[in-house]
């Protein structure tokens, strides 16, 4: 079975022929039928987080369901299914408290083995998931069954970009009808954001980055304002385009420290800044405690866009069948397995918005 497998750190994905063990009791063998190429992708080949050489990655996929282990229930060869990156074991105690997206059991799930590559090694996969490859082995509780008419490209996107944006809108920050949003960072899953205060009714969302495709596909997707971080302090056109108050929720969808600070101070009284961006691991930033004190400001952390992917999936499905959500504008290439180092390297040069492989 071929797949692109994460070798050495900001080295290229290495494409080759690996062998998967047979399925355990509680596993599920999903044929892909596409896998978007995120920046977490990226990040992690470049070395942002730490992980073991021999990892299949890829995290954002959806399949069919080729074949279950013994003790599956509910999920049979058939059907259509869309990987969620965090397992949701529904038994642990966030599961149990509507906090699916912190389940207890994503760590043990990640770092099992899962077959062995060419040279004997063992090979392990992406959040236990590891979508760049024509199948993948996963616990039952990683992936949600889906009822949709929507193609597999489209639905990929449900698995981390569009339930991470959307999500960050909807559960995290819950954006209010009128509100006024800015959101840092508008590749895959800033778009989603946009997407989501678009359908919380948000009165003004201030689309902030350099690139001019993002900046044009943002106002395609519902962003009423546009700011070019290079062409003056990106704080200052915000506060100018909200009477100097800031806004009511400011999203960064970056991972770097600086558009954090950014994102803070770009609020208003009151306001709420939400962190969606994944950060390196040692990465930290000093903020005014006073101005989160004085200002009675949030900082919020969130992970997964706060989903719960057993009801949020179907919901995100559902919304783009009937039009509310447009994947189509957020997919700019489909391409082959073979072609992931050269979609990281178009993802680099800010030329897509997503590349989702469709082909393995
Ligand atoms: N200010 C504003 N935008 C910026 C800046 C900046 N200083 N620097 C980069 N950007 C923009 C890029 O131009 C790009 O459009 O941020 C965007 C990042 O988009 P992608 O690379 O497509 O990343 P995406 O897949 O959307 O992921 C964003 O969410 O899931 C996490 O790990 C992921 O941290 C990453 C973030
Ligand atoms: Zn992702
Ligand atoms: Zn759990």
């Amino acid at each position: 079975m071929r797949a692109a497998v994460f070798t050495e750190t900001g080295g290229p994905l290495s494409i080759e022929n690996i062998d998967p063990a047979p399925p355990g009791p509680r596993d599920v063998v999903v044929e892909l039928g596409a896998s978007g190429v995120c920046h977490s992708d990226l990040s992690l080949k470049n070395g942002y987080v730490g992980i073991m050489p021999g990892t299949v990655l890829g995290h954002e996929g959806a399949g069919t369901i080729a074949e279950v282990g013994k003790d599956v229930s509910g999920l049979k060869k058939g059907d259509r299914i869309i990987a969620s990156f965090i397992p949701a074991c529904g038994i642990c105690w966030f599961c149990l408290h509507d906090q699916s997206h912190l389940c207890d059991t994503e760590f043990e799930i990640m770092m099992k083995q899962r077959g062995k590559r060419a040279d004997g090694s063992e090979y392990s996969a992406m959040t236990g998931l590891g979508t760049f490859a024509e199948a993948m082995t996963c616990d039952q509780s990683s992936i949600v069954k889906i009822d949709t008419s929507v193609t597999d490209d489209q639905l990929a996107l449900i698995g981390c970009g569009v339930t991470t944006g959307v999500g960050a809108a909807l559960n995290t920050a819950q954006v209010h009808p009128g509100a006024t949003v800015a959101v840092i960072g508008c590749g895959g899953v800033g778009q989603a954001v946009i997407q989501g205060a678009r359908i919380a009714g948000a009165s003004r969302i201030i689309a902030v980055d350099p690139v001019e495709l993002k900046r044009k596909t943002a106002e395609q997707l519902g962003a009423t304002d546009f700011v070019d971080p290079n062409a003056g302090d990106p704080v200052q056109q915000v506060q100018q385009l909200t009477s100097g108050r800031g806004v009511d929720y400011s999203f960064e969808v970056i991972g770097l420290p600086e558009t954090t600070l950014q994102a803070f101070n770009m609020i208003r009284k009151g306001g709420t800044a939400v962190m969606v961006g994944m950060t390196r691991a040692e990465a930290s930033v000093t903020l005014s405690t006073f101005d989160l004190f004085f200002n009675e400001k949030t900082l919020k952390g969130c992970k997964y866009g706060s989903g719960q992917v057993r009801r949020d999936f179907q919901r995100y499905a559902d919304l783009i069948e009937t039009g509310r959500l447009d994947t189509s504008a957020m997919v700019s290439r489909t391409i082959k397995l073979d072609e992931v180092n050269e979609a990281f390297r178009a993802m680099e040069a800010g030329e897509v918005i997503r590349s989702v492989i469709t082909t393995f």
